[in-house]
Formats: structure tokens, sequence, C-alpha cells
């Protein structure tokens, strides 16, 4: 089914709109601002998550152009190479993904369902972004070298048309906050390569949504991220026809990195637990596990307070646990 966004083509791919749930025992155990859940986790394809809203623009385009295989790239545990994958093959596409690991990666969450997509799964290393983007163009010369018609998607799925994707959700949110009558202070996501804050940002701008979007960084310093996402915020503004945000309008925090990606910390070890222990929601080691650490740590300090609000977006990523099992078992303290 063909839906339209300001006339640019769009395929339905989730359950929307996702619930927006509120925590009332984590809001207990937090002793501080009032804690809703947006649960894009649940919007259903794939084991769900972010990636399926910028994923209904993406494929949309790429049917558009024509294209029968779509080539993507990420981490070895990649969510967004799982959920393409699944998304393309729903879509009768055939697909390969570019992920970064040694061939011998134990086939665990993400990379298990991928091969289970009967996805093209190239295991292989790169040192540079820019090395990586290359070896994308190489796999989609030697797909039309075959006969085939490829379509890339970047990393993260995150350009201006996948960023659409969360331009809408903001709307969506929007809507549901005023629904509950919610005084919402702030959103706070996962941030990594840019699109789902940056989408999120230019659509709260532009439907006048009065939430701030918080971005806790998975990987990147504040600075280098900030100008991701507004890069691809511009680009979303310029398919869209409307002014875009500058840097100072957008808040990034980096402290919960911790040593890297994908690196568990101490303390997103205890903020899976204990979101999982009061509310039965699983996050997920990689994103949203440090940005609920990061959520505890800005209520620890006062930053965010009682009779606020805040709205914690679930970006999904719960299959990457079962290739943690070692680390969250260690995270027991
Ligand atoms: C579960 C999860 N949360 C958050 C993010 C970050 O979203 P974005 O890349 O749009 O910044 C990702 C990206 O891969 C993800 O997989």
């Amino acid at each position: 089914m063909n839906i339209d966004f300001q006339g640019i083509p769009r395929v339905q791919l989730g359950y929307l709109p996702t619930p927006l749930e509120r925590a009332s025992n984590l809001t207990r155990a937090l002793g501080g601002p009032q804690v809703w859940f947006k649960r894009d986790d649940l919007i259903g394809l794939g084991l769900g998550g972010n990636k399926v809203r910028k994923l209904e623009f993406l494929l949309a385009d790429a049917l558009t152009k024509g294209a029968d295989t779509v080539v993507t790239t990420g981490a070895a545990q990649s969510n967004h190479a799982r959920i393409t994958a699944a998304a393309a093959r729903k879509l009768g596409l055939r697909v390969v993904l570019v992920l970064r690991g040694a061939p011998d990666t134990p086939r665990q969450g993400n990379l298990l369902l991928d091969d289970l997509t009967g996805a093209n799964v190239r295991l292989v290393r790169w040192a540079t972004p820019a090395e990586r983007d290359e070896l994308l163009i190489q796999v989609a010369e030697e797909v039309e070298a075959e006969g085939g018609r490829p379509y890339i998607i970047p990393l993260g799925g995150s350009n201006g048309l996948g960023a659409l994707g969360y331009v809408v959700a903001a709307q969506e949110l929007q809507a549901q906050a005023r629904q509950q009558r919610l005084n919402v202070t702030c959103v706070i996501t996962s941030s990594s390569s840019g699109g789902t804050q940056g989408g999120l940002a230019l659509g709260a701008k532009l439907f006048g949504a009065p939430f701030a979007i918080w971005g806790i960084s998975a990987d990147l310093r504040s600075e280098p991220l900030q100008q991701m996402v507004i890069g691809v915020i511009a680009e979303a503004a310029r398919l869209l026809g409307c002014p875009t945000l500058e840097a100072k309008e957008l808040t990034v925090f980096d402290d919960y990195v911790g040593p890297g990606y994908g690196i568990v910390t101490r303390e997103t070890g205890a903020a899976i637990r204990l979101v999982a222990e009061t509310e039965g929601i699983f996050l997920d080691p990689v994103y949203t596990g440090k940005a609920m650490a990061g959520l505890i740590d800005l209520v620890k300090k006062g930053t965010l307070g009682p009779g606020q609000t805040v709205i914690f977006l679930h970006t999904g990523g719960t299959p990457a646990l079962f290739a943690y099992q070692k680390e969250l078992s260690e995270s027991k303290w």
C-alpha cells in the first residue's frame, strides 16, 4: 500500500502508531520525572525497531527506481541490517549485507536473523567510513554486472529520505502526548547515524511540538554527532522544502558512550536490568541501554526532576541482547 507524505512515495511496513506507554514503576524507582516509553520496538516487522520507519521511505524509493537488490552496511550486530533484510524480503527484493566483522563471527542475535532471511551476508573489515562506502559501491557494481539493479542504503538508513520516517513520527508522538494531556519536557533517544534524532527534531519544529529532542550518543563525541545530525536534517528539509535547523537547536550528550561503540558499560548493564525488573521491557546493549543510562544519570544530577515528563524512545535492538550474553551476565553486580 502506498501512502504519500507531501508527495514522497512511502510503503507501509510498520504497525502505526506504536504504543505510548506509561512507566509507573520505573518512575517510582527513579523518584524523578514521569517516564513514558514510545514503543518503536513494537513496530512489528522483523522484530521491530527504528529502522522500519526509515525503510518505509527508502524502500519505496528503491521500488520506484526499479531496484531488485538492496545493498546496505553496518556492524556485525547491526539492527539496521536485520530490519533492512526483513523489509526487503517482504517486498520481494534481494539483499546483500556488507557487515564489519571477522568471517567466523558467531551467528547469534541479529546475525542469525540476517541469515534466516536468506540475505547474502559478507563479513568484511574496513578502516574508515570512506573505505566502507567504497565497498558498498563495489558490491553494487557486482550486482549490476550480474544483471541486477542495486539500491544502496547508507549506514543506519540515515539520509534525508530515511529521516522522513521520524519527521512523521514526531507528528504521531505529538498527537499521542496531546491525547494523554502530557506536558513533555523532552524526548530522549539513542543517536548514532543521526536519522532518528534528526527526523524527530525537524518534525517537532515543523509541527510545532512543544518538546525538545535529546540525543544520547552510542559512539561519537557530541560535536561530530551534532554535525552529522544537522547534515541529515538539512537533506530532509530540502526534500520537504522547509527551513532547516541550526546546530545550537540540537541537544546531544556524549557522556554515556564509555570505552566505545558496542562496549557495555557498568551503567548500561544496570539500566537494562532496572527497566527489565520494573517494567518487563527489554532494552538493548548498544543503543537503548546507553540512552537509558543517560536518562537515569540526568535524573540523578537533577537535570530532570519531579513534575517533568520525559518520553523515552525505545528504538529496538533487543535481538542484540543474545549476542552479549557474557557482558550482560557480568553486569550483575
Ligand atoms: C536500536 C537502535 N537504536 C538507535 C539507533 C540510532 O539511530 P540513528 O542511527 O538513526 O541515530 C540505532 C541505529 O543503528 C539502533 O539500531
